[in-house]
């Protein structure tokens, strides 16, 4: 089970964060990803992913050693700690891009910087641009240097040339500084950009897997226990690429959680089917990290070609879902807000919390408690797959209570510009005590999630087994086995908010052979009867 959460909004600090890890314990985490708490430029600095240093803690947040102690704090209590490894750029303040500015051949080496627009233009062809409401095009000039710089994200932010072989000598060994601070996986942050190639749109060229590879065939001998987590937030196709066991033996899974949401939005499953049955296998010793929000925005990055295998039109069905989840379609119950509208190419993102996404604003502002359980359904649905479906649930913390967007970023000059801040909040421990009163959706959203949390643990075939989808024959139900050694598990879940059904004769072709037990609520589901799940309800069936 994972965790992840940013140390300044949720304890302040490193040294309140200790006093925490009896929280972590209780929700059942195992894993720790604090996110990126290196020194950076002051104001915006993109969520702490400028780094100015790798091996300096913002002094707001703490110091290394603090840092270091926590992570040995955390292996007693049997979590690992995971970190970001930002190795696609440096802020435009660390030592390195000081020295480039400053003349020094050898560091403007370390960075793609050109006196003229010649090779700029050239690159740019074909580059596309990330952030399209913060600026265009892909170069930043630097009048100390006198050069157009390339920076990728904001133009605080310099992508680091790799071809350059002291660029991955030199982050070699932040790498080792960060590994002997006890960290234990290393999310390798924008790893799809790290090689360019003039005349491509400079994504996940082959030289990439390269380097990771050899980073990776380094820490085998070194620190032989760190793993990489990759956070390529791109095509599928591309996605899967970088899960090696030689490469990253972790990844995060943005289709999944695309399409967790795109379902909910339809309430029809068969593409979040068809691309599960097509593209959940990972190879051996690797797997998912499977988060339904993150601190980034939600893109669609569903296979078109999926999508009209199964007679869905996918620019239209973009659109349709940005639609949805901006609150911009009849029906609509989401609260997202968008992020980076393009205006030249019609695409945006999503930003916004798993509970307003999922309606749960919405229905607190209307008063409706019949809205208000619909949205405490569609939160628990999500979840219940996220945690049977294979691979490492991460929760984002702040969900567990269900947290609502937060506009308060509109007042910031720093966030502003920045849509994902609505659903980076301040941790509201002063609502703790909403967790001892049975009567709060707090309470409520703790415990069913922690109790989830819990049942998994106890199933060997939730957390080592294999994954099945199975075709249910109902476009709302969405059904996989998971097995392992003689345990069997048939997961079936509702995208409806009305009643489904699955028939007998089809459930015992899915193995249901006699009486079976939904482990979420012990009722048993009686051989030769058909399943009727309520509006939004997932079963465990124990088919062992
Ligand atoms: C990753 C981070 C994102 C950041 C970007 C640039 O995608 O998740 O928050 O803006 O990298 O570092």
């Amino acid at each position: 089970m994972g965790g992840v959460l940013y140390v300044d909004l949720f304890s302040d600090n490193l040294a309140k964060l200790d006093d925490h890890i009896s929280y972590f314990k209780k929700l059942g985490l195992t894993y720790l990803h604090l996110m990126p708490l290196f020194a950076v430029p002051k104001g915006d600095n993109d969520g702490g992913y400028a780094v100015s240093d790798y091996r300096a803690i913002n002094p707001d947040i703490g110091t290394m050693e603090e840092l270091s102690k926590l992570a040995a704090a955390l292996r007693d209590e049997g979590i690992s700690l995971v970190l970001d490894f930002v190795f696609n750029h440096t802020s435009d303040e660390h030592i390195w891009a000081q020295k480039a500015k400053s003349g020094d051949p050898d560091f403007m080496a370390y960075y793609y910087a050109y006196p003229d627009r010649e090779l700029p233009d050239q690159f740019q062809k074909y580059l596309r641009d990330i952030f399209p409401t913060v600026r265009k095009g892909s170069f930043t000039w630097c009048e100390e240097m006198k050069r157009w710089v390339l920076t990728t994200f904001n133009s605080f932010q310099w992508d680091l040339n790799y071809s350059n072989p002291e660029v991955f000598r030199a982050m070699a060994e932040e790498m080792f500084f960060l590994a002997n601070q006890g960290i234990e996986v290393l999310r390798l942050d924008a790893v799809a950009f790290i090689w360019k190639r003039l005349g491509t749109n400079c994504e996940n060229q082959p030289e990439a897997h390269t380097i990771i590879r050899a980073f990776n065939a380094m820490t085998k001998i070194v620190a032989p226990c760190l793993l990489f987590k990759s956070e390529a937030i791109v095509h599928p196709d591309e996605v899967i690429q970088y899960i090696h066991r030689d490469e990253c033996q972790l990844s995060y899974n943005p289709l999944l959680m695309a399409l967790l949401w795109e379902a909910l939005a339809t309430r029809e499953v068969k593409l979040l089917e068809y691309s599960m049955r097509n593209r959940y296998p990972t190879p051996a010793g690797c797997t998912w990290v499977n988060f339904i929000r993150c601190h980034d925005d939600i893109g669609w990055t569903f296979d078109d070609q999926d999508a009209r295998n199964v007679g869905i039109d996918p620019v239209a069905h973009r659109k349709f879902l940005n639609k949805f989840y901006t609150g911009d379609y009849p029906g609509s119950y989401a609260k997202g807000v968008p992020f980076q509208f393009n205006a030249d190419t019609g695409d945006v993102r999503i930003s916004g919390t798993f509970s307003s996404l999922a309606g749960l604003e919405d229905a607190i502002e209307k008063k409706d408690n019949e809205l208000i359980e619909q949205a405490v359904r569609r939160v628990n649905l999500l979840r219940s797959i996220q945690v049977s479906i294979g691979g490492i649930p991460l929760l984002y913390i702040g969900d567990e209570w269900g947290m609502l967007n937060d506009y308060t970023y509109l007042t910031d000059p720093g966030k502003v510009n920045d849509s994902r801040w609505v659903h980076r909040s301040r941790k509201r421990w002063n609502a703790r005590e909403d967790l001892t009163d049975q009567d709060t959706l707090e309470w409520r959203f703790f415990h069913e999630m922690v109790e989830l949390f819990n049942l998994r643990k106890k199933l060997p075939a939730l957390q080592n087994g294999g994954m099945e989808i199975i075709h249910t024959e109902n476009p709302h139900l969405f059904g996989y086995n998971r097995a392992f050694k003689d345990q069997k598990i048939l997961i079936i879940n509702n995208f409806s908010e009305k009643p489904q059904k699955m028939d007998a004769l089809h459930l015992n072709a899915c193995g249901v052979k006699r009486d079976v037990v939904n482990l979420i609520n012990n009722e048993i589901l009686s051989s030769g009867s058909d399943l009727v799940l309520n509006g939004h309800q997932s079963v465990w069936l124990d088919i062992s």
